[in-house]
């Protein structure tokens, strides 16, 4: 089968190199990939934003599937858009994906069917929002409504540094169109936990849950990034508590979708907080996780083409997944300055030196024949081993092994699952 992945970060590098294992792929291309990518996949030079260039080397190519990596091109509807044209597609529709676009709507989805969630407020006018923070207590968390890079959420210590966020993303509007409504929502305590599951309307299969560090530096201390790296499994928390949050949370969430008239069908990721009141929703994403799915693919043992299929057409019910026992730990190695402004086009040295790691490249590119810098996330280094342990242990000596100028890491992965 010939497939095309669209995207071109670790997720895609992970996505891409899990379904270049399968007999089945005996095209596989990538839009628009990266340095590292080009090594399994035919890199495309088309954008994600590009639709109408997908569509038409899809066709030219005769592509069997079309699987989509990021989140903006779905909540712009590249799915419709691809199948309209008669494609298939692995991701979800338009509809289906503001579970991501839309903070409002989803929380407004788990208020009606009851799913468990922090509680929360919605507003369109600043006036009313300030009015409302104001007979509120720290910490609380402010949202903008829409898609922000990932930078959209305010954990706001104090009422005025949640007024400033107010201001900034209704009246500043620092994330455009995104700050038209906010959500302000309750500050939940707890572990943090990720569960990404393929879904095909009712039918959920959970994959193994992960733990992401959103914060640049040790200790969770500094901005939030994308993600500085992450692990699987999480010894440390219960099956009961992971099997409670599939149950309360997302199984229910794939039912309400369907009886909304938004069947979703791709990968719905649940960003969960384990609260002393027990699980609830932080947020839903309508794909795969970065770089949770650096950790997550590489445990899975079942075809993922297999997977991809089964969900396209209907049939993930009859779907057996199966998973390794091995650990995974993810160690991203970012440009120095991420999340804000970092140089580009740095050399890369030492990828050759690698022993026991699995490489995924974010931001990467090809020069004069060398890989160089190419974006904040650069690689992410993924061991397995027997336990968290001996995983963590390969991967920060692989990431060592990496060398480029003000190259940055946390050296803080999975050290939760250690004690
Ligand atoms: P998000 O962009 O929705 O993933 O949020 C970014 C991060 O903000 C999450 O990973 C949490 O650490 C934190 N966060 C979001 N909502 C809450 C909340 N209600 N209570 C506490 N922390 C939150
Ligand atoms: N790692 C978090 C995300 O993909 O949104």
């Amino acid at each position: 089968m010939r497939i095309l992945v669209v995207g071109g970060g670790g997720r895609e590098h992970a996505i891409c190199w899990a379904l270049k294992k399968s007999p089945k792929v005996t095209e596989l291309y990538c839009a628009p990939g990266n340095g590292g990518i080009a090594s399994v996949a035919e890199c495309v030079p088309i954008q994600v934003n590009q639709f109408e260039e997908i569509a038409q080397f899809a066709i030219d190519h005769t592509i069997d599937l079309v699987v989509i990596g990021p989140d903006d091109p779905l909540s712009e509807g590249i799915v419709d858009h691809l199948e309209a044209k008669g494609l298939t597609v692995f991701g979800p529709r338009q509809n289906a994906a503001i579970i991501e676009g839309s903070k409002v709507f989803t929380k407004q989805l788990l208020r009606k069917y009851n799913i468990p969630t922090a509680a929360y407020e919605s507003f369109e006018r600043y006036e009313d929002a300030v009015a409302y923070l104001r007979r509120q207590q720290a910490p609380i968390v402010i949202k903008a409504d829409g898609l922000a890079a990932g930078k959209g959420v305010v954990v706001a210590q104090t009422l005025d540094e949640a007024e400033k966020a107010l201001h900034d993303i209704m009246v500043a509007k620092v994330f455009g169109e995104s700050g038209n409504q906010v959500v302000i929502e309750e500050f939940l305590t707890g572990q943090e936990m990720s569960i990404l599951s393929f879904v095909d309307g009712e039918t959920v299969c959970p994959m193994v849950p992960a733990q992401d560090h959103k914060a640049v530096y040790d200790n969770d201390k500094g901005p939030n990034t994308g993600g500085m790296g992450t692990y699987s499994p999480l010894p440390h928390i219960p099956q009961a508590v992971i099997d409670e949050s599939i149950e309360t949370i997302i199984k229910p969430t794939a039912k309400a979708m369907v009886a909304e008239g938004r069947p979703f069908r791709g990968v719905l990721f649940a960003g969960l907080m384990l609260t002393p009141n027990g699980p609830k929703t932080i947020e839903f994403n309508a794909r795969f996780g970065d770089p949770e799915t650096q950790v997550v693919l590489p445990r899975l043992k079942t075809d993922l083409l297999d997977i991809f299929l089964a969900a396209v057409n209907g049939r993930l019910d009859q779907m057996e997944i199966e998973w390794s026992e091995e650990a995974a730990v993810c160690v991203i190695l970012a440009s120095e300055g991420y999340p804000a402004s970092y140089p580009k086009g740095l050399p890369i040295e030492g990828l050759e030196d690698v022993q026991d790691s699995i490489v995924f490249h974010a931001g990467t590119a090809i020069k004069d024949g060398g890989v160089v810098t190419n974006g904040g996330r650069v690689l992410g280094v993924t061991a397995l081993g027997r336990d968290i342990a001996e995983a963590r242990a390969k991967a920060y000596a692989d990431a060592d092994r990496i060398r480029f100028q003000g190259k940055h890491n946390r050296t803080d992965i999975a050290k939760k699952a250690l004690v």
